[in-house]
């Protein structure tokens, strides 16, 4: 006898105790734009969790720009990019965007996500082995168990461990090609990859370097050009993927690379061959993006700024922040519930944050992620200052 598939659903009641205690904090409405304030039933809250580093979703060129793609091509491609889903406008975001991050040839897909998967999977093959960091984003990891390569992962951002599993593989009969596939910076906690000691191994063992940038692009590099600029790293990555639901105020994902890698990838990536393509409306505002970053540094330079003020701000307060350099900034608790709690008391005070629990960090390492915009005035800044110090002190946590 079988049991019936669903069993396990009914089984799964986590989330139904969650909100019974008032202590669900996921699939909040907004009923506003993502900026520095929103609205969540009906009451205004500044937003200290959203991913619009540079506040570009409320840019008016690229709300313009936007507005225009949808006058001009309609509002879906319903096509995938390999037959009749590419438009004019994509193939000029890709030569764009190949420019912006020095690559000879650039690919866009429908979603950071799948772009991770289709590269991935494309280019690790049967004998081929791809080193991967144990924190890696939830994307990479899958993208590896879709491949037929072989995955080593190795601890977090620690290249003795890094060095430990490629001295390994050496021993290793038959082993084709290696790729390091790596966040840039870290999207829980905002801790920026150890690129310097990468590059050397990549230098004594040999191995392809694929830069999962999500959270660098428009976040850090004196130009918002991601890891690679801040550590002047541009010979040394091979290809350096992006997505366009963060700084590019969209939906979306790129991967760029030598263009004969790209020319494989584009026909072999199965998520970029087998679904539909960005729409009009998404490509138009990514390349109005661009284009604001292009001509105006001083909006990266703001988030540079505001995220110094804030690591600066919850040190002094005595909060534990890792060893976050950027605009992510994780407020360390350790136990699930306390950070259930916190985010409770800091919503009831107007605060919007995200909390990160096990799996996505280890159990003793549950997490406020909190983020900023280059768009945050200084009073939203102290305003959540002030908030996090009077919670922190009734939760005892400070
Ligand atoms: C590091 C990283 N890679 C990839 C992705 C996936 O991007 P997208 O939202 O475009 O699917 C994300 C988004 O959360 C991410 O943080």
């Amino acid at each position: 006898m079988t049991k019936d598939l669903f069993d396990k659903c009914a089984a799964y009641t986590r989330h139904i105790e969650a909100h019974e205690m008032g202590l669900y904090p996921y699939f909040i409405p907004l009923s506003s734009s993502t900026g520095p304030e929103v609205i969540v039933k009906g009451k205004k809250m500044i937003m200290a969790g959203s991913n619009n580093y540079l506040g570009l979703t409320q840019h008016p060129y690229v709300n313009e720009q936007a507005r225009k793609a949808i006058e001009k091509y309609g509002t879906g491609c319903t096509g995938s990019r390999f037959l009749n889903g590419t438009i004019d406008l994509h193939e000029e975001l890709e030569n764009k965007l190949a420019k912006f991050v020095k690559k000879e040839k650039c690919l866009v897909f429908s979603t950071g996500f799948q772009t991770n998967l289709g590269t991935i999977s494309a280019l690790a093959g049967k004998n081929d082995i791809i080193l991967c960091d144990r924190q890696n984003h939830a994307s990479i990891i899958d993208g590896c168990r879709l491949s037929f390569g072989e995955i080593a992962k190795y601890k977090h951002n620690d290249t003795e461990d890094l060095e430990r599993v490629l001295t390994k593989i050496q021993d290793k009969p038959d082993v084709d090609g290696l790729l390091l596939v790596t966040d840039g910076v870290f999207s829980m906690t905002g801790t920026i990859v150890d690129l310097p000691e990468i590059v050397k191994l990549k230098k004594k063992y040999k191995f392809r370097i694929m830069l999962d940038d999500a959270h660098g692009v428009g976040v850090i590099g004196k130009t918002g050009r991601g890891t690679t600029e801040h550590f002047n790293a541009w010979e040394s990555i091979d290809l350096i993927m992006g997505t366009f639901s963060k700084t590019f105020a969209s939906l979306g994902g790129f991967v760029a690379g030598p263009s004969v890698v790209m020319d494989y990838i584009q026909h072999n990536a199965r998520s970029l061959i087998f679904s539909a393509a960005m729409p009009p409306s998404a490509v138009a505002t990514v390349k109005a993006c661009l284009e604001v970053m292009e001509k105006d540094a001083s909006l990266v330079q703001k988030l540079h700024e505001t995220a110094k003020y804030m690591i600066k701000g919850y040190k002094q307060l005595g909060f534990e922040t890792g060893n976050t350099e950027t605009a992510i900034i994780p407020i360390i608790l350790g136990e699930m519930e306390l950070v259930l709690r916190f985010w409770k008391l800091l919503f009831e005070e107007g605060v919007y944050v995200n909390p990160i629990l096990s799996p996505a960090v280890p159990e003793d390492m549950c997490l406020l992620r909190t983020s900023y915009m280059a768009t945050h005035k200084k009073e939203h800044l102290d305003s959540i200052l002030q908030k996090f110090e009077k919670v922190g002190k009734k939760l005892g946590v400070i």
